[in-house]
């Protein structure tokens, strides 16, 4: 209430920030405004086979401004895409880069806001509650962010909360399980019926896990494999470049022949283990524990063949 007695809108003015909701909701791991500069970074740190982060963003954004035009029952968009891979993949990073890039793409959409949802701690939290939970969370903690404006919503490892329903079996998974992932689809479903500026982006390593009915409601299947030697080679002198500019020394190591190398005997790598590495080629020697920068051309590929083959 104001102090003319009036009621006050909800809606924020251009000079006030759109709310959020409170971390406090069950289900609800992160929420803020978008762009955002630490997605900003996801979106560059990301490397993927040439022209597929462009073409990816641009197909998103143009799925989201038809959505936007065109009713559901003319052109059946759920504004749901799934990002498939291996552990490591970058499927998080990517998810997380392509909200800020959607939100600078459809930048006169108004104020974006981002929800990422973390299903595990429904699924654990609220044993025998949480088809309630799931329902909470799509019809409240995601419905009122929808209604406030354009809004992306990230659904983490989403096999936990649309697990394939054929293969539970009622013996070992109470039947409140088969109603939360019910809840998540009705749920899902009212969304992208009345809520036309959302995008659900979700993640996954087991596809085979995830219910049918989510997948046909995917409009975009996103395949993010393992880095291509081109990729593990970029990902490798990204990581340099960060380490360099903490530890100067490093850049004698962003030399071409030197980074190519590295990227053939990181062959099977995922780009969490890729970047990882640089800390174990630092710790193979007293010089470079003090100072990474001086680690070696030897003591980086040493780190590399320990990763690939899976031995500290
Ligand atoms: N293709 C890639 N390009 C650059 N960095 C990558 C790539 N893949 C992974 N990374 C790096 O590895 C780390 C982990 O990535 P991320 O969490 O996005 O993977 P994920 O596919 O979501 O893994 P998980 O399935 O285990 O959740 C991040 O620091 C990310 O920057
Ligand atoms: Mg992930």
């Amino acid at each position: 209430m104001s102090r003319n007695g009036h009621l006050r809108s909800t809606a924020p003015t251009s000079h006030e920030a759109r709310p959020l909701p409170s971390l406090d909701h069950p289900g609800l791991s992160d929420a803020r405004l978008l762009p955002d500069a630490g997605f900003a970074a996801c979106w560059d740190a990301v490397v993927l086979p040439d022209g597929d982060k462009n073409r990816i963003a641009q197909t998103v954004a143009a799925g989201f401004v038809l959505r936007r035009s065109i009713a559901f029952e003319r052109l059946p968009l759920h504004g749901v895409v799934l990002l498939v891979g291996p552990p490591g993949a970058g499927k998080t990073t990517l998810a997380r880069g392509l909200a800020d890039r959607l939100a600078k793409l459809i930048s006169g959409a108004g104020q974006f806001a981002y929800l990422e949802i973390d299903a595990h701690t429904l699924a654990s939290s609220s044993l025998g509650r949480s088809q309630q939970a799931v329902q909470q969370l799509f019809d409240t903690t995601i419905g009122e962010a929808a209604a406030g404006g354009p809004l992306v919503v990230l659904l983490d490892e989403v096999e936990t909360i649309a697990t394939d329903r054929v293969q539970l079996s009622f013996d070992t998974n109470p039947a409140d399980v088969h109603r939360a992932v019910d809840a998540a689809l009705i749920g899902l479903d009212r969304i992208a019926r009345t809520c036309r500026d959302v995008l659900f982006v979700a993640t996954s390593n087991f596809p085979t896990a995830i219910d049918g009915a989510l997948m046909s409601r995917a409009d975009l299947v996103l395949p993010v494999d393992l880095p291509t030697l081109q990729a593990r080679k970029d990902i490798l002198a990204d990581t340099i470049t960060a380490l360099a500019k903490a530890f100067p020394r490093a850049r004698r190591l962003l030399v071409d022949d030197l980074l190519d190398q590295a990227a053939a005997a990181a062959e099977g790598l995922d780009g969490r283990q890729l970047r990882k590495v640089i800390a174990a080629a630092a710790g193979r020697s007293a010089v470079s524990t003090v100072d990474p920068g001086e680690i070696t051309l030897d003591n980086l590929l040493v780190a590399i063949g320990e990763a690939a083959r899976g031995t500290p």
